[in-house]
């Protein structure tokens, strides 16, 4: 198969109605911040049990068509043995990996960052690809504040996601493209929209500039919102109307998904959202979800480190996964939370 090939299979294997992507690519600080909060401490072995729990979660292929792996469970086996990346295949689940390296202060630019990772990059993606990744991840972030995100942040960081973005499909790598505008902050939805259309317009002119070609890559954006601390809470119908008027005038129609991080929501407030987002007039992407914590914490919380667990675990997280599914088509109602997970 030629590389635009392999890249427009791999999209179609991700991209499907009813389904959307299961975030599992804690980076170690990360799962360990997780698993203290469940009293589990971070051990390799812990790591690799609860992921193999989530990736053997019978039926999760019937809503979820890609999950995203951390660099140790790329290389990690399930107790018979099987890579957990073949765990997901099985499931007809694509494999993909987080590639970037991390973050740090953006030098001249106060309380910006700059995601880390470009350097051999190409020869990390080809030893990935031969543990069975379809696709990447790479998350820049944009703190709202007085003075944040600065222009320098915006254009520096959009420059890195593009390069990135660039040397994956030379690789016949799907990149999934993630400017992350964080929820911290006491900022109005009005601002959050603002940032956000800046940021997504500076990302697509750096991809156009790196050449990246649009329907072959999947873009994972934060919401528009009002910050977590502002004194006025959102309605889902005012976070979809909002997000869903700046992503029209940034995102062109030839990203073929759009698939949302939760960044910090409820997972109810999660799929109320992206419910609300499926209920406006078509739009010219799919729009669908690439959750982290809305689809882990009620698992989490199910398993807490105790193998005696496991049913409840993935009882939780299926279920998780099928009202995102119905949030697909706009078809999430609250009322669903209370029926049982089978
Ligand atoms: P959350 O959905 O928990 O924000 O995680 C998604 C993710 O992959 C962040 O990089």
């Amino acid at each position: 198969m030629n590389i635009q090939d392999e890249l427009q299979a791999t999209i179609e294997a991700m991209v499907q109605k009813g389904k959307g992507i299961l975030a599992a690519d804690e980076s170690s600080p990360t799962i360990a911040k997780r698993f203290k909060a469940i009293d589990v401490e971070s051990t390799e072995e812990h790591r690799r049990s609860y992921r193999s729990l989530l990736l053997t979660t019978p039926g999760l292929g019937d809503f979820i068509s890609g999950v995203i792996l951390f660099e140790e469970t790329l290389g990690q086996l399930a107790d018979d043995g099987t890579p957990l990346p073949e765990l997901a295949s099985q499931q007809d689940i694509v494999p993909g990996i987080k590639v970037d390296k991390g973050k740090l202060p953006l030098c001249g630019a106060p309380g910006d960052e700059i995601t880390l990772g470009l350097d051999g990059l190409e020869e990390r993606l080809e030893g990935y690809k031969q543990q069975g990744a379809r696709f990447a991840k790479w998350r820049d972030v944009y703190h709202i504040s007085v003075i944040t995100p600065s222009r320098l942040a915006i254009e520096a960081n959009a420059e890195v996601l593009a390069r990135y973005a660039a040397v994956c499909q030379g690789q016949g790598i799907v990149p999934i493209v993630e400017p992350e505008v964080l929820i911290d902050g006491n900022h109005s939805i009005d601002r959050c929209a603002d940032v956000a259309e800046a940021v997504l317009h500076e990302v697509f002119c750096a991809l156009h500039r790196h050449h990246v070609v649009l329907e072959h890559m999947l873009l994972k954006p934060s919401m528009v919102t009002p910050g977590k601390t502002h004194t006025h809470a959102a309605s889902p119908e005012e976070i979809a109307e909002q997000t869903i008027r700046i992503f029209r005038r940034t995102v062109p129609a030839a990203v073929p998904s759009i698939n949302f991080l939760s960044g910090g929501q409820t997972p109810e407030e999660a799929t109320v959202n992206l419910s609300a987002m499926n209920r406006l007039p078509q739009q010219p992407w799919e729009l669908s979800f690439s959750y982290g914590r809305a689809l882990q914490e009620p698992a989490l919380q199910a398993w807490r480190g105790d193998e005696a667990n496991a049913a409840l675990t993935q009882a939780a997280l299926y279920h998780r996964a099928k009202l995102n599914g119905a949030a697909r088509f706009g078809d999430y109602s609250p009322a669903m939370e209370l029926a049982s997970s089978g």
